[in-house]
């Protein structure tokens, strides 16, 4: 074979080396990356070359050339590259007069590296998350701090945040990974029948096998009749289904099929801000453009068509914008769109050519009174054939939210509607790239279907508002819907000039002083998107009771002795 494995290895971990020639044997253990090299480049590497080996790769070469012949080779030069950054020095090659570069330097440097991976900024896991997991370490090592414990409450991961898993979801899952367990009487029939039907449609009958790229059969079928039950019998194709790994894949995966061109012809694609950064960074990644339009925080973050129109007309001056992606109910803003406002999107979509992407992975979580949740699908429809049989949608939905919560399990799917037949053929070409999302994720997509309610977020949801908005310098929408909340904070001027010195936005500034006083961990405004001169924390209303009443208690506390400070 043109191509065998060398191994990087960890001094005191590795135990063998080699491969080629067809022997994929690998007998290798923890701490070792292995690099792909090509032998034709390399053809000196075939011999031993212990003389260049640092002291612990010496050993590995003996232990390899004693150990059993599958063993047989060990590729060396360029030893440096080859085997770590151990004491080996590398001699310069002269390149030119002015420039030396080493033969052994990396390929992949951060000059070197893709640029627009640096551009991707992802604020949910950002510096603040890293430092609250520092804190709960030092914590742990006995550090002595003004509380005993954090209170995250920056991403919405239910299931972190002590939501139990519904037990019928997780019995087909069992079921569907072990079918021994077929035979067992404590397991009720409703789950035995939906897990038989599941590992009927995966090959070989088992969940360790790839399905077909688009998805189980048997679950597109099954999401198709949930779309349709919920979109109150408005007709959905099963073959217009993509199952994902998660919402995410899905949207990365219709933004790579949408952004194209150069220059003032680059694809544009409109969101909200705030928004959620899954978007500006997939954007980032691709190198499109990114066109923000602003959410109404004086009308609970409603959309705004007039908003549209400017941000749309000023966007066609430098670039070429494609299509709008809307989150309802929204993150991190929490509000649930109105009907008119859906209306209103389409008919902006229809005369502006743009292809509409509906994220609507939190269609279940609506709390508050008078609010609904209407799927662009079904308004769509309901529009009638002028824009029913043109407008282009993609919806998005997960296993991540809702009653379920399962984000660990990366399930999702992506419904596609009056997409060009031959784009189509391009989209299932794409995704067979990736084979399939994970399997047991599909599986839990099967299961998709409101079984529970959300009572206990809707009493979170209300008391998170009505907390804040007692709090001088604090104002808050209600949380109608999704798991978030979004105020606004005041800060004063001496603490914006203090974050500024030390380059930090001035909500950062706020949210790691936060958490180094009081323990709660919540995510900056800045990291989502916000008008200019306003700033903002975001946080989910998971915790259970008692912790979600800490955390208020704490932030209402800080933010007066803030204000004080700086004032
Ligand atoms: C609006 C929105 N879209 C998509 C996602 C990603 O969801 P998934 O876990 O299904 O990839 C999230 C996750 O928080 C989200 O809030």
């Amino acid at each position: 074979m043109a191509a065998t494995w060398m191994q990087r290895i960890s001094p005191g971990k590795a135990r063998l080396l080699t491969g080629g020639r067809g022997d994929a044997a690998f007998v290798c253990t923890v701490g070792v990356q292995r690099q792909p090299v090509s032998v034709a480049h390399h053809p000196a590497s075939v011999a031993h070359h212990p003389a260049t080996l640092t002291a612990p790769h010496r050993a590995v070469h003996s232990l390899s050339s004693s150990s059993s012949s599958r063993l047989h080779r060990f590729f060396s030069p360029p030893p440096s590259r080859a085997l770590s950054s151990g004491p080996v020095s590398a001699p310069e090659e002269k390149m030119s007069d002015n420039v030396r570069v080493s033969p052994w330097a990396k390929v992949l440097t951060i000059d070197t590296m893709n640029p627009t991976v640096k551009k991707v900024e992802y604020a949910v896991r950002g510096p603040i998350v890293q430092r609250a997991v520092q804190i709960e370490k030092e914590l742990r090592e006995g550090v002595k701090k003004p509380f005993d414990e954090v209170i995250k409450a920056n991403i919405g991961d239910a299931h972190a945040m002590g939501q139990q898993p519904i037990t019928f979801f997780r019995q087909v899952l069992a079921l569907c990974s072990y079918p021994e367990l077929l035979n067992d009487n404590t397991f009720p029939e409703d789950a035995k029948s939906r897990a038989r039907r599941i590992l009927q449609s995966c090959g070989g009958s088992s969940l360790g096998s790839y399905s077909a790229s688009q998805g189980i059969d048997c679950v597109l079928q099954d999401v198709a009749r949930y779309i349709e039950r919920r979109d109150g019998g408005v007709p959905c194709n099963p073959d217009n289904i993509y199952l994902t790994t998660g919402a995410s894949d899905g949207i990365m995966t219709m933004l790579k099929l949408l952004v194209c061109g150069e220059d003032e012809g680059r694809t544009g694609v409109m969101i909200s801000i705030p928004q959620y950064p899954l978007y500006s960074a997939a954007l980032a990644e691709l190198g499109a453009v990114q066109i923000n339009y602003y959410l109404n925080e004086e009308k609970c973050w409603s959309m705004d068509i007039s908003e549209l129109q400017r941000s749309l007309e000023e966007a066609r001056t430098h670039c070429n914008p494609r299509a709008i992606c809307i989150i309802n109910p929204g993150n991190p803003t929490g509000q649930v769109q109105s009907r008119e406002c859906i209306e209103d999107v389409i008919r902006f979509a229809a005369k502006e050519r743009l292809l509409l992407m509906a994220d609507e992975v939190y269609q279940d979580n609506v709390y508050a009174e008078g609010c609904q949740f209407h799927s662009f699908k079904k308004v769509l429809f309901e529009m009638g054939p002028e824009y029913s049989d043109s407008v282009e949608l993609v919806s998005f939905h997960s296993t991540s939210k809702c009653y379920m919560g399962e984000c660990g399990f990366r399930g999702g799917y992506m419904e596609i509607v009056n997409m060009d037949p031959e784009v189509k053929a391009q989209l299932t070409k794409l995704v067979s790239v990736r084979l399939c999302p994970p399997v047991p994720g599909q599986a839990l997509m099967d299961l998709v279907e409101r079984t529970a309610t959300l009572s206990a977020l809707a009493e979170k949801a209300k008391l998170t508002a009505e907390i804040l908005n007692t709090v001088p310098g604090i104002s808050c929408n209600p949380v109608q819907g999704a798991m978030y909340s979004f105020p606004n904070i005041s800060i004063p001027k001496a603490a914006i000039e203090e974050a500024a010195e030390m380059d930090q936005a001035p909500d950062m500034f706020y949210c790691m002083r936060l958490l180094e006083e009081t323990g709660i961990c919540l995510v900056p405004g800045s990291g989502f998107g916000q008008k200019d001169g306003t700033y903002h924390f975001r946080m989910t209303i998971l915790p259970p009771m008692d912790k979600l009443k800490v955390l208020l208690t704490k932030v209402k506390e800080f933010h007066e002795k803030f204000t004080n400070q700086y004032s």
